[in-house]
């Protein structure tokens, strides 16, 4: 590995428009702090900066949805944020915000370099415009019909009931969702970061110089390349952000991916003067943890923004992990759907390091991952209680006992006494080799390896048994076990560091410096330790039960939300309503369409002629249940052809808020082609 001179190491900062959830924990947060702990460890010269980012439409929406500023949205949240990281031992050397004075005059700067340089290409393009809130709307602000699935509520940039991708111009019945306004197209000036240019530079830089990063980051930036790089626009014709820094640009801000990545650079100027040493020489290891839905940010469009403005250095890697999943579902803040790092430490007080632990060995390095509350408590109970807090807790507590906490003298060390530190050196330097690869979950493995060493060499010595035939060699093993507990004090820091100080306490120790876990003598003989206390308790069912329960009341909230009986909609006259021909029929044959799920092909008497209607209800009805049933027919409706066949009408059914689909029928048997008024 080359040596650096000094880190640099970035968090993605989480958008300030709701809590941390144990999603961004796994990803980004809890690996960065061990990766950060470990090198502080290590005496490197380490900066780890983060903050909130809190400019972007969706916290514009949020705060025009509770009728208050966007600011006061980001306020609430940074606090939060910036609480609960730092009750979960994340040791950022600084948490900042994007809505900070000096992060606007830095991204301003950093835009008008460019700016003056010629580094952007304006461009005016036509863009929708609210003629009633009398501004533009970003796509996220226009809602109409997909043009793919027919859904009525898409959104200008994603449909999501089909999932499709969507330029705003291309929805039907296009809708501002802040007046309701049908939007105009109007012209708009624009600014774009020359990601085109920049291909070839880009490719080579990370596909020919930057093959250890990680197949999924490399995967994604390949799989863009391929698509080939298009110019990007870095404003925004927003009132929520980083103005523009031109002249006639009012009404216009920076594009909150152009400012957040810049918050990286703000933040570490809050912390030091001595910045620029960590930004621009090229000693410098500068590393961006993330997730993976921010890898094109940090690998292709942040690179080519620092490239562009030409003084600033590019990333070494970008560790970005998958997502954590809760329970078999998705996370989701709009669902309610996720552990809060901030209840989490209300409901486990003085529990941070079972979730640190429990994040670091399901971290999702490689795939997505799930976290349950029955893993989180297995994981407290047979690892952490019984594989490390047993072995420190016996080591302790024999001590304690046969030399009144005084650290015993060693003799002459046995084979077993050199096996077990050659086992456990070999297992340090896994931890070193694993954390410096990124491979945190390997490390965390290795780490509880040295205890299993521990557990096994008191299992296989037994002192207590001992103590009554050979009390000389009880000396030894004990002297052993101790070194070997303030070993797991050095080398736990980076994981568990509440669990590590409280070790510190226990042996009365300063701590130490990583090198010093190769030692075998950490603690000299004669060395007063202090009374031992558990380092971890079990946890019960009923409090497993009890988040559980949680969980099962956010599922039926959702379900009991969702439901909402339809609007009235609009007046119509007795004329226009006397055009429908509905009549009484009887269906006489049904039968499911091939290869569709919800299609039913249904043949009605309507008293008139016996006719075919390809129907949407397979889901909810079996063909033979609905055969001789008397059901509502529109039948003047335009003929269509589904999957091959003519539809001739429409069966009228009643559809409950929560969607579900039942016949309207005569009540009592009626003639066939009685007409419905
Ligand atoms: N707020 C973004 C997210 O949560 C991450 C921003 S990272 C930065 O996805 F680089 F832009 F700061
Ligand atoms: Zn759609």
């Amino acid at each position: 590995m080359k040596d650096f001179k000094r880190y640099l190491v970035t968090s993605a900062l989480p958008y300030a428009n709701g809590p941390v959830h144990i999603g961004h924990l796994a990803g980004v947060y809890v690996p960065s702090d061990i990766y950060v702990r470990y090198l502080r460890e290590k005496n490197k010269d380490v900066i780890w900066v983060c903050g909130s980012d809190e400019h972007g439409v969706p916290i514009t929406l949020k705060a025009k949805k509770e009728g208050v500023k966007p600011q006061d949205i980001v306020d609430k949240y940074h606090n939060i944020i910036k609480e609960s990281f730092k009750e979960l031992g994340i040791s950022f050397d600084i948490y900042s915000r994007t809505s900070s004075e000096e992060h606007h005059n830095t991204a301003s700067e950093f835009f008008k370099t460019m700016q003056e340089n010629n580094k952007f290409i304006e461009k005016t393009t036509e863009q929708y415009y609210d003629p009633e809130a009398q501004q533009f709307l970003a796509d996220r602000y226009i809602t109409g019909t997909c043009p793919h699935c027919g859904y009525e509520s898409a959104y200008g940039d994603q449909c999501e009931k089909c999932g499709t991708t969507l330029n705003a111009t291309e929805l039907i019945n296009p809708k501002s969702a802040i007046s309701g306004a049908k939007p105009e197209l109007k012209n708009t000036k624009h600014w774009f970061l020359q990601l085109d240019k920049n291909q070839d530079f880009l490719e080579k830089w990370i596909l020919e110089d930057h093959k250890e990063w990680k197949p999924s980051v490399l995967g994604q930036c390949k799989s863009w390349f391929q698509k080939g790089l298009q110019p990007r626009a870095v404003s925004r014709d927003l009132n929520w952000g980083v103005p523009v820094p031109v002249k006639n640009a009012e009404g216009k801000v920076l594009y909150v991916w152009f400012d957040a990545p810049i918050g990286y650079i703000s933040a570490t100027k809050e912390f030091t003067p001595d910045w620029e040493k960590y930004w621009k020489d090229k000693d410098t290891k500068l590393v961006h943890f993330i997730g993976k839905d921010n890898i094109v940010f940090h690998c292709i469009i942040f690179p080519t923004m620092l490239k562009e403005e030409g003084s600033y250095i590019l990333p070494e890697n970008v560790p970005a992990n998958q997502f954590l999943n809760l329970e078999g579902d998705k996370i989701s803040t709009s669902r309610n759907w996720a552990v809060w790092l901030h209840e989490y430490l209300v409901d486990f007080p003085n529990q941070q390091d079972v979730l640190r632990y429990v994040l670091t060995a399901n971290a999702p390095e490689t795939k997505d991952n799930d976290f349950t509350w029955k893993d989180f408590q297995t994981k407290n109970n047979s690892e952490l209680v019984a594989i490390l807090g047993n072995f420190i807790n016996r080591t302790l507590v024999l001590t304690n006992k046969y030399y009144d906490k005084i650290v015993p003298e060693t003799g002459e060390y046995t084979q077993e006494d050199k096996a077990v530190f050659e086992d456990i050196n070999k297992s340090i330097k896994n931890i070193e080799s694993n954390i410096e690869t990124y491979h945190f979950r390997e490390a965390l493995k290795e780490f509880m390896n040295i205890a299993r060493i521990g557990n096994k060499y008191l299992a296989d010595s037994e002192p207590w048994k001992l103590i009554k035939t050979d009390a000389e060699r009880v000396k030894t093993i004990l002297n052993v076990s101790l070194q070997i507990t303030a070993i797991l004090s050095i080398t736990g820091e980076p994981f568990l560091p509440f669990s590590s100080e409280k070790i510190r306490g226990f042996l009365n120790i300063e701590k130490q410096n990583w090198e010093n876990a190769y030692s075998n003598n950490i603690l000299e003989a004669g060395h007063q330790i202090n009374k031992p206390e558990l380092l971890f308790s079990k946890i019960e069912d009923k409090e497993i039960e009890k988040q559980v329960a949680k969980l099962e009341k956010t599922k039926t909230d959702n379900m009991l939300e969702n439901i909402e009986i339809a609007e009235q909609k609009e007046e119509i006259t007795f004329d226009y309503f006397q055009k429908n021909d509905i009549r009484i029929s009887t269906i006489i044959e049904a039968e499911k369409v091939a290869k569709t799920k919800k299609l039913l092909k249904i043949t009605v008497d309507t008293g008139i002629d016996k006719r075919v209607i390809v129907s949407g209800i397979a889901e909810f009805f079996k063909p033979e249940d609905i055969i001789g049933k008397q059901v509502l027919v529109l039948i003047n409706l335009a003929p269509r052809k589904l999957k091959g066949i003519e539809s001739q009408g429409m069966v009228l059914m009643a559809e409950s808020p929560s969607g579900e689909l039942t016949f309207v029928s005569p009540n009592g048997k009626t003639e066939n082609g009685s007409c419905v008024n």
